[in-house]
């Protein structure tokens, strides 16, 4: 078979990893040790098999257990370090990284330590592997606007290490008018705005997402199937919409990766990109979600698979140089 090989080799661009989604258990379990933080699981086997999940929430609960080992800035470092070897072998020439600061400073740890240790491993990057990274700092939208506003206050010496800002975590009950101030903010400042939307969300969080936030890209939109004028919207204005296929499995979003819109949404004229989430916890980095997600749907063929990585450059927030030059 061509394709696989076709779709391994192929320069991409990642737009979507949360960077605390990498945290493998075998690394989770190391850092626990070496920072004396206590774990309610016995071992890296125990752990792995806590990973069934049902819906967004109880992976999230998980998710946000296995962030506690980090600690210090080498943590951070360590962590983004690991991506982006892995991300490297599958070919990815940029990726754009969210982080949860929140997680981190709720826990005392200073948000310096967090952006410093994720912007060093980001910098080494280029020199070990000739990839180009960058940081999205996203905001939990479970918790308040005012928490949000807080941390920007926080990141604001730091934001020449940051392209932009997304929002994640719990969506439904948290639409992103939510958020309408602190985007407004960080808008004026310049920076890159995205936010997740229609993972679980009615495409409603879509339509507030771009009216009110003015995000530049959806973070999965798959829920947009479901409101033909927002998929004639989101092609109309080539709005990318970042999906994660083994994401949407691993969540329950589709039954089987042979029912995912994916290629519905391509069809559709929809910018659409393929990306990996969280891939230490929905089993497999970008390569793999392209991989079995082409197994998965023999409709999407060659053709597809260059659309989609153009698409990843296109989408990107590189420099319109690198761009030319990744095309
Ligand atoms: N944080 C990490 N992964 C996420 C996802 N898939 N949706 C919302 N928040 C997240
Ligand atoms: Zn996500």
């Amino acid at each position: 078979e061509r394709l696989p090989g076709l779709l391994r080799a192929m320069p991409k661009a990642e737009l979507h990893i949360h960077i605390e989604g990498s945290l493998e258990p075998e690394m989770i379990f190391a850092l626990a040790q070496r920072n004396g933080v206590p774990l309610p699981y016995a071992s890296v086997e125990e752990l792995r098999r806590a990973y069934a999940f049902t819906d967004l929430q109880s992976f999230l609960d998980i998710y946000y257990a296995g962030a506690s080992v980090l600690l210090h800035e080498q943590d951070f470092y360590d962590m983004a370090r690991a991506y982006l070897a892995r991300a490297a072998m599958d070919n990815v020439a940029h990726a754009e990284i969210f982080f949860d600061p929140q997680t981190h400073t709720a826990r005392g740890v200073h948000i310096e330590t967090v952006i410093n240790g994720l912007h060093r491993a980001c910098a080494d990057a280029r020199s070990s592997h000739g990839l180009s990274a960058s940081l999205i700092l996203c905001f939990l939208r479970h918790l308040s606007e005012e928490d949000a506003l807080a941390t920007l206050e926080q990141a604001l010496p730091l934001l020449d290490r940051i392209v932009g800002v997304g929002l994640d975590s719990s969506e439904r009950g948290h639409p992103p008018e939510k958020f309408a101030r602190v985007f407004e903010r960080c808008r004026a400042l310049g920076l890159h705005v995205v936010a997740h939307a229609g993972e679980e969300g009615p495409p409603a969080y879509i339509w507030s997402a771009l009216d009110v936030l003015q995000a530049e890209r959806i973070d999965h939109g798959v829920q947009a199937v479901h409101d033909p004028a927002l998929m004639r919207r989101l092609a109309d204005e080539r709005i990318p919409l970042t999906v994660c296929p083994l994401s949407n499995l691993k969540l329950c979003v589709f039954p089987r990766l042979a029912d995912h819109n994916l290629l519905q949404l391509l069809e559709a004229g929809l910018a659409v990109t393929v990306n990996s989430d969280d891939p230490a916890y929905f089993g497999g980095y970008v390569n793999d979600n392209f991989t079995q997600l082409f197994a998965a749907v023999p409709a999407l063929t060659a053709r597809h698979a260059y659309q989609l990585a153009w698409n990843s450059f296109e989408a990107s927030f590189a420099a319109e140089a690198d761009k030319r030059a990744w095309h």
